[in-house]
């Protein structure tokens, strides 16, 4: 039986995954939220429709998702999720920015109800690769900068993936890093921000999707970890993953780790 998911956003991501849930033959596009009206059917890309809203739990009930993918708005997960929750679809949540106290009552809700959700701020494998290669490798060095390079539309900075890295990697050696101090900076912000003594620098460019580096520096050497998303398909594989592993879980799981099997370290 091919596993039933509703799409929240009809954005740019929404309509990536629409796309790839039509080709995949164990899943089942069944159903579209977005904010704006529009109608009450959404043309899929390989022809077809499928039943299309801005209320979420009259949509699910009518629906019946086993999965709902997330790609939307902050101020408008929490209402998909609350509606996913209660026909018992299990939630995949890639939207940034989510409130940190809500994603802890979801976690109880979860336990709450044996509903697995995935909740991951990167669904691009080889970026959580790139994550964990950058875990394993801080206790070996004691100085690392990160270079994050995104696409000109990108709204904040640095990204949420640069600072849950450095992050990661301060909890990973035990400390945080030596950050060699600059004497002048002749002008402010060239030396780029700091979390746990890496130094950050982000880069806005058309032309770029989302790009990150780990340059560690030893004496006489330095060790280079690179990511490259060149395109929003990159994320698509990950989300594939979620949506067919959280119909295993009962709880929810934060990033695409754990179900990597790349925890610890
Ligand atoms: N975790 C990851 O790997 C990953 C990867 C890429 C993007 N993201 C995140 O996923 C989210 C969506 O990205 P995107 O590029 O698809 O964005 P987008 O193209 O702007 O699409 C956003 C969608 O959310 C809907 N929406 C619902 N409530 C909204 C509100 N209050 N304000 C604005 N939009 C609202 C919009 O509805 P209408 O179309 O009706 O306006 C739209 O369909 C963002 O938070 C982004 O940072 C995460």
């Amino acid at each position: 039986m091919a596993i039933r998911v509703a799409v929240s956003g009809a954005g740019r991501m929404g309509q990536q995954v629409l796309a790839a849930l039509c080709q995949a033959p164990d899943l089942e596009p069944v159903a579209v939220v977005a904010k704006s009206p529009r109608g009450d059917k959404w043309e899929l890309p390989q022809g077809g429709s499928v039943p299309y809203s801005t209320e979420p739990l009259p949509l699910f009930q009518a629906t019946r998702p086993h999965v709902v993918v997330d790609f939307s708005h902050a101020q408008f997960t929490p209402t998909v999720v609350e509606a996913a929750l209660a026909v018992g679809a299990r939630p995949v949540i890639g939207t940034s920015n989510l409130d940190p106290a809500w994603l802890e009552r979801l976690k109880g809700e979860c336990l709450r109800r044996r509903l697995g959700a995935i909740v991951a701020p990167n669904f691009a494998i080889g970026a959580v690769v790139m994550m964990y290669l950058a875990r394993k490798a801080a206790p070996f060095f004691d100085v690392a900068e990160i270079v994050e390079m995104h696409h000109d539309a990108k709204v904040d900075a640095p990204s949420g993936t640069a600072i849950a890295t450095a992050q990661a990697m301060a909890k990973a050696k035990g400390a945080p890093f030596r950050r060699p101090p600059t004497e002048r900076e002749t002008i402010p912000g060239t030396r780029g921000g700091e979390v746990e003594g890496i130094t950050i620098h982000s880069l806005r460019l058309p032309g770029m999707v989302a790009h990150q580096e780990v340059i560690f520096g030893a004496l006489g050497q330095t060790l280079t970890i690179r990511h490259d998303s060149i395109s929003r398909e990159s994320f698509i594989p990950g989300v594939l993953l979620a949506v067919r592993r959280v119909m295993e879980i009962g709880e929810l799981v934060m990033g695409l780790e754990p179900i990597l099997g790349l925890e610890g370290g």
